[in-house]
């Protein structure tokens, strides 16, 4: 029934539309019941048609969130698959050592057999002599490569136990990080998981940290996610009046951080704006940066995060967000930019640091790195 109220809809509006106009222009009776018969076929055909298209573009846009969910999980496995392919070019190296150091050692005693050989047949008097001699040199070559190879082998295997304790390390802290981060922030259902295309479990304490121990008033997610539910999370705990703005350049996302939050109970501690990419120039510089119209009336910033837009067609994407912000923000204000292992973001960083000196910057070790840039 409920697919067949738009054509039914529809339908009403063409036959009340065409019988008034016929009226208002004075059609005979016959005329306007036909009028109305003919708008009633249209308008039922119309009103279909408008409801399928609008399925259907719910249909591609849900279909486009799945697609960019995809190559985020495709972008984890590349990852995955150059940590693999590293240890495995490790395990190569040890094989192909042990290999030579076989052959090097088939060749010593092909040529310890030869001297003995050679030295049985050529006197019987001074072979004791020789074949000991060849036996000595095959023996000492024997140890020195074996020598070098246990050397090359402790090396490889060093190597291999660092780079998995490294990860393994790595790995802990995350969980440290993700354990401290729900014990200071509690969440009535569960969250999504963090790191890929959202912030690390590191970046995510900090944030949530600094609104803890700061009160930010108005804190500025560019590129929201679970980032802005996070720390609008962190304002209900710390029981004060502040304001998450999450920024998102894809109505999907936004509506889908604006989901996450009215699920969790943190609302009225956030807000999230759409602002579409558009062309600006900002310095003399050609940019697609947010619509800054959306951004109007935003000031008194606490707290800026630079976690968008993305930075796939442009690596310096970010940029614009503190040349055209700097001036909102409060006196004390920290400004984050994450994702500082990419080289777009620490030219980004440097740009920042030439035009703005006044503020003071920290590099942190956080999983992505990331940069914090305090107002004086
Ligand atoms: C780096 S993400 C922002 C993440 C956010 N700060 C967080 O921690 O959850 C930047 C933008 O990427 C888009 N995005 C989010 N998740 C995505 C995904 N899985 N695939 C593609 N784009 C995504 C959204 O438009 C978002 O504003």
């Amino acid at each position: 029934m409920r697919n067949r109220m738009p054509a039914f809809m529809g339908a009403i509006a063409g036959a009340l539309g065409l019988a008034a106009l016929g009226w208002a222009v004075g059609w005979p009776g016959a005329a306007v019941a036909i009028a109305a018969m003919l708008g009633l076929l249209a308008g039922a055909v119309v009103g279909q048609g408008l409801a399928w298209l609008r399925t259907t573009a719910g249909r591609v846009a849900r279909l486009e969130v799945q697609q960019s969910r995809l190559d985020s999980v495709l972008r984890d496995t590349e990852r995955l698959k150059a940590q693999a392919g590293e240890m495995q070019a490790s395990l190569a190296r040890i094989r192909a050592d042990a290999q030579s150091a076989q052959d090097a050692l088939r060749r010593d005693l092909a040529e310890a057999r030869k001297s003995f050989d050679d030295t049985v047949r050529l006197s019987a008097v001074d072979s004791d002599t020789k074949v000991t001699a060849a036996v000595e040199s095959a023996r000492v070559n024997l140890r020195t490569r074996m020598e070098e190879l246990a050397y090359r082998q402790s090396v490889e295997r060093r190597q291999v136990r660092t780079l998995s304790a490294q990860r393994t390390g790595r790995q802990t802290s995350l969980l440290e990080s993700y354990l401290q981060l729900q014990r200071l922030v509690p969440m009535p259902l569960p969250m999504p998981r963090p790191g890929s295309w959202a912030a690390s479990e590191d970046l995510l304490l900090w944030l949530v940290g600094d609104v803890l121990e700061h009160h930010p008033g108005v804190v500025l997610d560019l590129g929201s996610g679970q980032s802005s539910v996070w720390m609008a999370g962190a304002m209900r705990a710390a029981g004060y009046d502040g304001l998450v703005i999450g920024v998102d350049h894809d109505e999907a996302y936004a509506r889908a951080t604006e989901d996450l939050g009215r699920r969790q109970g943190v609302s009225p501690w956030l807000r999230v704006i759409h602002a579409p990419l558009s062309p600006l120039i900002v310095d003399g510089r050609e940019v697609s940066w947010y619509d800054v119209a959306a951004l109007e009336g935003v000031e008194g910033i606490g707290l800026m995060c630079v976690d968008g837009p993305p930075s796939v067609e442009d690596a310096e994407a970010r940029w614009p967000a503190l040349p055209l912000l700097r001036d909102r923000l409060d006196p004390g204000a920290r400004v984050v930019l994450d994702d500082m292992v990419r080289e777009g973001e620490q030219t980004i960083a440097a740009d920042w640091a030439a035009r703005f000196p006044e503020m003071q910057s920290q590099r942190m070790d956080f999983e992505k790195g990331a940069l914090v840039l305090t107002m004086p």
